[in-house]
C-alpha cells in the first residue's frame, strides 16, 4: 500500500473509538520496530518526524527508509507527518518530498496569528492532497524545537477550538488538556483535563483530536535504563489506563516519542553494561530495536485499541 494520509483512519477511529499511535522516527530501526509491530498487529500507524529529526537524518535517507516501511507492509495503512512544523517552510519542505501530512504548530502565537498561519499551510497542504494538525492550547516540556516552561501552559479553550477548526479549515487539532512533552510529566498523581476533551467533542464532534506528550514514560524501560548505569529518576508520564481512557473519548491520534527514547537507551545500555567488550552497532541496536517493537506492540494492543483496525 502506498503511503496514505491520515484521513480514512481517522475517520474509522472516530466511528469505533480507537486511537491510532504517531511515533516519533528519526533512525532505521525505530522505523522497523514500529511498522513491524503494527503490520504483526495488523493496526493503522503513523510515522512522524520533527524538524530536528528530518535535520539529523535528512529528509531523502528518512522519506526512502519510511517508503521502503511501507513497501514492505502492504496491507496496514501507514502515514507520514511532520511533527510540530515550525514554519510554512518546514511544512511546505515536507509536503513537496511526499509527507502525507503535516502539523503546523502555531501555538506559541496569539489566536488570530495562529490561525492566519495554519490556514496557509492548510491552503498548500489541501492543494497538494497532504492532510494538517494544528495546535490549539500549550503543552509544557523541552525538545529540541518545543520549549515551554510548566507555567506557561494553558489548557485549549473548546469555544476558541470550534472557532479555530472553522476559520482554518484543519484537518485535526492538537489540544491541551494537561500532558507535557518529555520524561516528566507530573509530580504527584497524573490528571487529565477529560472534562476540556469532552466539551471539544461536543462543539467539533467531526474533528479528529490529537494528544502530544503521550508517552507512558512506562516504569520498567525507566528502571532498565537506570538499572544499567542510566540516571533518570523521578521520570513520570500518563499512565496507561488514562490513555486507555482518552482513545475511546473521542482522542484519535496519540504521539509517543520519549517511551521510544527510552526504548532505544535501554536495550542499548543493558548490552553495553553486560558485555563491556561490545562494539559492533549490530549487536546493540537489535536488542533496542526489539524493545522499540515490543513497547509499539503493547501500546496498540493494550491501550490505543487499534489491533485488526488496519
Ligand atoms: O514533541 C516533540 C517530539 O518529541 C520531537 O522532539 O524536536 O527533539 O525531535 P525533537
Ligand atoms: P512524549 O514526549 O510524551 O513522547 O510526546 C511526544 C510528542 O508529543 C511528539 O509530538
Ligand atoms: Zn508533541
Amino acid at each position: 500500500m502506498p503511503l496514505v494520509t491520515t484521513k480514512a483512519m481517522f475517520e474509522k477511529s472516530m466511528k469505533e473509538k480507537f486511537a491510532i499511535g504517531a511515533f516519533n522516527v528519526n533512525n532505521m530501526e525505530l522505523i522497523q520496530g514500529i511498522v513491524e509491530a503494527a503490520a504483526e498487529n495488523n493496526s493503522p500507524v503513523i510515522l512522524q518526524a520533527s524538524s530536528s529529526a528530518i535535520k539529523y537524518a535528512g529528509i531523502n535517507y528518512l522519506m526512502g527508509m519510511v517508503k521502503v516501511a511501507a513497501e514492505e507492509h502492504p496491507n496496514i495503512p501507514i502515514a507520514i507527518h511532520l511533527d510540530h512544523g515550525p514554519d510554512f517552510e518546514t511544512c511546505k519542505m515536507c509536503v513537496d518530498n511526499g509527507f502525507t501530512s503535516v502539523m503546523f504548530d502555531g501555538s506559541k502565537y496569539d489566536f488570530e496569528e495562529n490561525i492566519r498561519l495554519t490556514k496557509e499551510v492548510v491552503d498548500y497542504a489541501h492543494s497538494h492532497g497532504v492532510v494538517v494538525e494544528a495546535e490549539l492550547g500549550k503543552l509544557a516540556g523541552i525538545e529540541d524545537e518545543v520549549n515551554v516552561k510548566a507555567d506557561e501552559a494553558i489548557y485549549t479553550d473548546p469555544a476558541q477550538a470550534e472557532e479555530f477548526v472553522k476559520r482554518t479549515g484543519v484537518d485535526s487539532l492538537a489540544i491541551a488538556i494537561g500532558t507535557s512533552h518529555g520524561a516528566y510529566k507530573f509530580k504527584g498523581e497524573a490528571r487529565l483535563r477529560f472534562d476540556i476533551l469532552q466539551e471539544v467533542k461536543q462543539r467539533i464532534p467531526n474533528t479528529p483530536i490529537v494528544l502530544h506528550g503521550a508517552s507512558t514514560v512506562i516504569p520498567e524501560l525507566v528502571n532498565m535504563c537506570n538499572q544499567y548505569g542510566g540516571n533518570i529518576p523521578g521520570a513520570k508520564g500518563v499512565p496507561d489506563e488514562i490513555l486507555h481512557e482518552a482513545s475511546i473519548s473521542g482522542v484519535s491520534k496519540i504521539n509517543v516519542d520519549t517511551d521510544l527514547r527510552l526504548a532505544m537507551t535501554a536495550g542499548i545500555r543493558k548490552v553495553f553494561v553486560e558485555d563491556p567488550s561490545a562494539f559492533d552497532p549490530r549487536k546493540y541496536l537489535k536488542p533496542a530495536r526489539e524493545l522499540v517493537k515490543e513497547t509499539v506492540s503493547h501500546k496498540i494492543k493494550d491501550v490505543f485499541g487499534s489491533a485488526n483496525k488496519a
